[in-house]
């Protein structure tokens, strides 16, 4: 059967993609944010997956008003990186798993979440930044992300958005989906965005500090009361694009200890400010 090994939260700042693609990760600004994955990238060549669950959100570059998801999984065979507005990244295409995303999406939807599956998709930096902080950049010879990656959309730019508690309930169908998979892989899910930021209007370049890293500690130790927490606190006290962090509850509700297992590893805990208009949280949480 297949399992999840082990979660992964990161903010997905389009400026790290930027500074990277552009060379500049070593600039004293950048430098202290790619730091924080230094560890990251090693993790991931010692525990390399065999399969990305990736939970983010298109920052209406797939989707548009014209058609809004709440929450919409990747089944294509590849994704392209979009082209938003400045080129697309010049990043590997994503290899997709469209036989486990199919499985997931059968037995999520039977599990009474309504999913929309999506069969051709380009993805932004929601989803690309992520990979490359975690994977750095691919070597020109093999250029390619270590493993397929399933895109998992959800909706926190145009309300209504879901709500927390949802996000970790779907979570936790989602293990189950993977668990009921007959194959042995090993699927790390990643819960991406966040943290506290807000890019509009008269709180433009709100940042908390104490909020954000209150979560960090609320999603490792206590996931079911932070789950709990209305979406307006998030806008209220992370700004409006802090409403991201919900995906992380997708992530989190897919662990072990929810369905009463053991707690999970703590692995790696950063967390730095500013990178661009945001706070960068990140976290590694491996099954006991
Ligand atoms: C920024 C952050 C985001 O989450 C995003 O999607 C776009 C921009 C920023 O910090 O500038
Ligand atoms: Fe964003």
């Amino acid at each position: 059967m297949a399992r999840i090994s082990a979660s992964v939260y990161t903010s997905h700042v389009p400026a790290i993609g930027a500074a990277i693609d552009h060379g500049k990760t070593g600039e004293p600004y950048w430098q202290p944010v790619f730091a924080g994955y230094d560890f990251s990238k090693q993790w991931m060549k010692d525990n390399k997956p065999d399969v990305i669950f990736l939970v983010y959100n298109d920052h209406a570059t797939a989707f548009s008003l014209e058609m809004i998801p709440t929450f919409a999984i990747g089944t294509a065979a590849e994704f392209k990186p979009a082209d938003e507005g400045y080129g697309a990244r010049p990043v590997p295409t994503v290899i997709g798993h469209p036989e486990l995303a199919s499985h997931i999406a059968q037995s999520v939807i039977q599990d009474d979440f309504d999913l929309t599956i999506v069969n051709k998709m380009d993805v932004d930096h929601g989803l690309t930044v992520p990979l490359s902080l975690m994977c750095g950049e691919p070597p020109a010879d093999n250029f390619a992300w270590p493993c397929p990656v399933i895109p998992f959309a959800v909706n926190v730019v145009q309300y209504p958005v879901p709500s927390g508690r949802r996000c970790f309930m779907l979570g936790q169908a989602i293990r189950r989906a993977v668990e009921s998979y007959d194959e042995p892989l090993k699927v790390q899910i990643w819960g991406t965005g966040g943290m506290s930021h807000q890019l509009q209007g008269p709180r433009a370049g709100l940042i908390n500090a104490e909020w954000d890293n209150r979560f960090l500690d609320r999603l490792i130790a206590d996931p079911a009361e932070l789950s709990q927490m209305p979406h307006i606190e998030y806008v209220r006290e992370a700004g409006s694009e802090g409403i991201e962090l919900v995906m992380w509850l997708i992530a989190r509700g897919a662990m072990a200890d929810v369905a009463g297992g053991k707690p999970p590893v703590l692995k790696h805990r950063f967390f730095h400010v500013p990178a661009s208009n945001t706070a960068v949280g990140h976290l590694i949480l491996e099954n006991a």
